[in-house]
Formats: structure tokens, sequence, C-alpha cells
């Protein structure tokens, strides 16, 4: 069987979990790679025995030879990079967030529908195996109707600077860079409801904090204390069409005692947390009971998860199966987030209409 010829296009840290879990996959060929950076991604083929190094994108999309790509540069060139990409008859598999807007999101979904490609959003929260557990759990009932969920994933140092900070190629700061998982995994739990309703906040109090000493974090490779200007807080409350309602928070830095990420779901049956660690909360012979699944990974791994991701992604490209992080979900997404800058922008309520 002739193997999935891919590309990896942006040769940064993320590409490292594309790169490595597609070697892994049997179906797969690394066939090339393309950054903006010639010698990042010299280093890359050199580092995966990838035999292509483009030049040019141009190049890369007019090659018969290569199936399908991943996305995985700045967020202001996943929109664009997309639909080119399907125009040249390659699947993509394009990293979080699909876009900057809805509009460019819509863009993508149009051109994706008009073709047989496979679109996959890099929601890789969906793919580590203590939400596929727990999405077993929900769809058999076990919590029965969910109203309210909370996402919390807090850094109390950790602007990354560089391409993060800048909001031309980032479209914002941490609602868009980690609020985008946690809303995103949130929703997919709850079943994807119709949102109706956003009210939000965003806060510029502690810029960078860029003056702290002895606690190191992760920079971006072009990290300039000097430049920042995205949110350093956002919060938000979503309703929606059906009643159930979504309480986020997310910080790059906050005057908190830790870094924090927890993710809550509560229903009428049961309740789950699914991080930081697996747990359904239910209720049998009138007792409160937290059950603990004995699986290999309760909380989140990145390896584990991306593993699943591209594997998904491969399976989808070959052999039709279902697209689990469809472009639809993308442009819901982008409804949510940007309703979110929207509402703290007007101080106000922003009204969805079905
Ligand atoms: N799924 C996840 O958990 C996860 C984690 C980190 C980053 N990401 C996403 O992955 C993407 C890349 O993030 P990163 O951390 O690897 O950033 P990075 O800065 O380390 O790497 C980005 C690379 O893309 C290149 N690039 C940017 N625009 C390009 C273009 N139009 N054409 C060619 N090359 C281009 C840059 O030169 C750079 O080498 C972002 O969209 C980010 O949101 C996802």
């Amino acid at each position: 069987m002739k193997k999935l010829n891919v590309c990896v296009i942006g040769t940064g840290s993320i590409s490292d979990m594309h790169l490595t879990s597609y070697q892994k996959n049997p179906y797969v060929n690394l066939y090339g790679v393309y950054d903006y950076s010639k010698d990042r991604a010299v280093e890359k083929g050199k580092k995966y025995h990838i035999d292509n190094v483009y030049e040019d994108l141009e190049s890369l999309f007019q090659d018969p030879e290569v199936d399908a790509v991943s996305v995985c540069t700045w967020n202001n060139t996943h929109a664009e990079i997309t639909i080119a990409a399907l125009q040249s008859d390659k699947h993509v598999l394009v990293e979080k967030p699909l876009s900057l807007s809805v509009e460019e999101a819509l863009k993508v979904e149009a051109v994706a529908k008009q073709s047989n490609k496979t679109v996959q959003v890099g929601f890789v929260r969906r793919f580590a195996t203590n939400t596929s557990v727990l999405k077993k759990f929900i769809d058999n009932g076990k919590l029965g109707e969910i109203y309210y969920a909370k996402a919390s994933c807090l850094r109390r140092l950790g602007n990354p600077g560089g391409w993060f900070a800048d909001k031309e190629r980032s479209g914002g700061g941490p609602l868009i860079d980690l609020g985008v998982h946690v809303i995103d995994v949130c929703w997919y739990l709850m079943g994807r409801p119709k949102v109706r309703s956003i009210s939000g906040n965003t806060y510029t109090k502690l810029g960078n904090r860029s003056n702290i000493e002895n606690l190191s974090f992760y920079k971006a490779a072009d990290y300039d204390k000097a430049n920042d200007n995205v949110e350093d807080l956002a919060n938000a409350l979503i309703t929606f069409e059906n009643g159930a309602s979504l309480m986020v928070d997310v910080s790059f830095t906050l005057h908190s005692k830790n870094d924090e990420i927890k993710v809550q779901l509560f229903g009428t049956k049961g309740g789950a947390e699914l991080e930081p660690e697996l747990t359904i909360i239910t209720e049998e012979n009138n007792t409160i009971v937290n059950m603990h699944p004995q699986i290999d990974h309760l909380t989140f791994d990145f390896e584990n998860a991306f593993q699943n991701e591209i594997d998904a992604f491969v399976n989808s490209c070959l052999f039709q199966h279902e697209i689990v992080s469809p472009v639809e979900d993308g442009v819901e997404l982008m409804k949510i987030l940007s309703g979110i800058y929207e509402a703290a922008e007007k101080k106000g309520e922003v009204l969805f209409s079905s």
C-alpha cells in the first residue's frame, strides 16, 4: 500500500510533536518540510531524515507527490495556508486556532466543503486518553444532562513573548493560546451545543513581567521583553442555546500561588474532573462516590495525545475514518473566542442568533 506523503509547514517547537508522531505511524512517509527560516527547516529535515526542504510554499503545493500537510505556523497564516493546501488537493491538519477571525474560518470551511480532502483542526486535548475515556462515560449517560462546566488554565508567569505576544501574528494572548484548548475540550464533552451569548473580560494589568528573577518559563525563539501587546488574563461566561453554561479563566501571568489547570463538568446524574486528573463523581445508594478510572494517562499527556491526533488524521486521509475535530468545530471555536474578545471590548454581552 502506498504510504501517505506528509509535509510539515512551520518547523518550530510544536513541529517536533507532529514529526515524531508521523515518524511512528506505519502508514506515513515523512516527505518534506518548509519554514520561513531555511536553517530551521534544514535542521529538522536532518533530524528526521526528510529528503525535501522546500524553498517556498508554492513549490511544496505544486509537488503532486505531497498528499497531506501539517500547518504549524504562526496563527495569522493558518487559514491562508489551509486554503492554499486544499486548493492544491492536499489533506490538512491545521494547528489551533483555525484562524484569527470567524470570517476567515468560514472561508476555510467553504473551501473544505468544495474539496474531498480531510481538514482536521489541532484540538489535541480531544485525543488524550482521559478525554476519550470520559467521553464514553458521558455517551453512556453517566453524567446525565451536562448543564455547567468550568475551564481554568492559569499561569502565574508564562508569557512566551515573541510572536505569542504580538497580537497581529497570534490574534491575542492566553485566551487564543491556552483558552482555545480548555474551552474546546469542555464544549466537545458537553456535546458541542450552539452558543447563545457571551460575556467576558480581558485584562492587561501585569504585562509580561520580564522583571521577575530566578523563576524560569518557556520563551519563544524570538523572545524580546520589550514587545508585548496581548492580554495577560481573560475570563468569560458562555451560555448555550440548550441553557448550559461554561465559565472560563486563563492567564499568561497572574498573582496566583501556583500554575493551575482545572477542567470540570457537572451534569444531572454525575460530574467529572478531567484535569488535573480524571475523576468521575456520581451518586449510588444515597452515597456520593468518586470514581478513579485505572488508566495509563489520567492527566493530559502530550506524547500520547499527539500520537492519537496524528494517527486519527492519517486514518481519515487514508481510510476515511470520521474526522474527530472537523473544520466546522474550528469555526464554532472561533465564534466563541472572537465573541469573548468582542464582549470584553464592548464591555457587554454578545448575542448570537442560530
Ligand atoms: N496543540 C498544541 O498543544 C500546541 C502547542 C504549541 C503551539 N501550538 C500551535 O502551533 C503553532 C506554532 O507554534 P510553535 O510553538 O511551534 O511556534 P514557533 O515560533 O516555535 O514555530 C513557528 C514556526 O513557524 C514558522 N512560520 C511562521 N509562519 C510561517 C509561514 N507562513 N510559512 C512558513 N513558516 C512560518 C516560523 O519561522 C517558526 O519556525 C501555533 O499556531 C500554536 O498555536 C499548538
